[in-house]
């Protein structure tokens, strides 16, 4: 009996055609919200037209080489035609030596510029402050011109305007990276290191860890949300108060529950008596864009399971099942949801 799918004869393979592989290829470099190709910012579009260059100077390398290649077969196949010591001596000199260090030389001296002029934001000062850390596996933003404003997994900026963020890691090694925005940039243990963002587009860009950082470093990403100046200005603002939002009875019932049980020893809630620094800061947890840095999304059923036994959602880190009573949760949720 033979094995289905197995290699006998009279098993039919399917072979995926070569332009289908290659636009598959393509479609994974060529979209979506996470995208070098797709720059939005100053820094991004640098690293772009870098890459561009590179792929069609490779492109006229190969083809240079492909068509040297096929006219070498086409002569030996006239088997009379020889090339004189030389002829061939200068060939190689030319275009093995020569152009390939015309090429290579021009092509660094191109990535020590832009090296160099991604080292500082357009217009050298920046107008806004940000500091990053990066814990396993999540991200912890302040804005030090606000210093009561403090979020997590979401960072956002005034669109025209440079900005400064200051990197540095509370654990392991990690890499902060907007790929529309700006290359990555390591944060590294017991050293604070700084990038910029600068973009003219409003938009949400999403960012990742891209230093291998853990079981939970695919569930490393963060939100940056690039809004004109006024309105950047009315967030950071709401950021730093406290929360004071007018809770419904059931909403009431579940501040309780956050405030006597175990949640407020590792979770700060600014306006209550929760200031627990372990896990993130859960002032405007309502209104973010995910639940464990993009492990799942925010509403009531994910963070209730969340809260339940965050390990089934996002195995290894650092918050244990919670025993909260099954008549509590619902509350609890809807309190939570209640931080704007
Ligand atoms: Cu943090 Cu990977």
């Amino acid at each position: 009996m033979r094995r289905r799918g197995g290699h006998g004869t009279g098993t039919r393979r399917v072979r995926p055609a070569p332009a289908l592989v290659l636009l598959l290829l393509l479609a994974g470099c060529s979209g979506g919200s996470q995208s070098t190709l797709h720059a939005s910012g100053a820094g991004a579009r640098r690293t772009e037209g870098l890459w561009w260059l590179f792929f069609w100077i490779s492109v006229a390398v190969f083809a240079e080489v492909m068509t040297l290649l096929g006219w070498a077969l086409w002569r030996r196949r006239r088997a009379t035609a020889r090339v004189r010591g030389g002829d061939a001596l200068g060939m190689v000199s030319v275009l093995g030596v020569a152009i390939p260090f015309v090429i290579l030389a021009v092509v660094y001296g191109i990535g020590l510029h832009d090296l160099n002029a991604l080292a500082s934001p357009p217009g050298k000062n920046a107008a806004v402050n940000i500091e990053v850390v990066g814990h396993r596996w999540w991200w912890e933003v302040h804005y030090p011109d606000q210093p009561a404003a403090v979020t997590a997994n979401e960072i956002h900026i005034p669109i025209g305007e440079s900005v400064r963020v200051r990197l540095r890691t509370a654990d392991v090694q990690h890499s902060f990276w907007v790929p529309n925005l700006m290359p990555k940039t390591d944060l590294i243990a017991g050293k604070v290191n700084e990038t910029w963002l600068y973009t003219d587009e409003a938009g949400n860009y999403r960012g990742q860890c891209a230093e291998y950082c853990g079981q939970q470093h695919a569930f490393m990403a963060f939100l940056v949300v690039a809004e004109p100046r006024a309105q950047f200005d009315a967030w950071v603002t709401a950021q730093a108060q406290p929360t004071t939002p007018t809770l419904t009875a059931a909403q009431q019932r579940g501040k309780a529950v956050f405030e006597q049980g175990s949640c407020a020893s590792c979770h700060t809630v600014r306006g209550t008596s929760a200031d627990g620094t372990v896990g993130p800061d859960l002032t405007t947890i309502g209104s973010r864009w995910s639940i464990g840095a993009g492990a799942a999304p925010n509403d009531a059923g994910h963070l209730g399971g969340w809260i339940a036994n965050s390990q089934t959602i996002k195995p290894g880190n650092a918050m244990p099942p919670q025993p909260v009573a099954a008549q509590d949760l619902p509350d609890l949720v809807a309190y939570l949801q209640s931080l704007k």
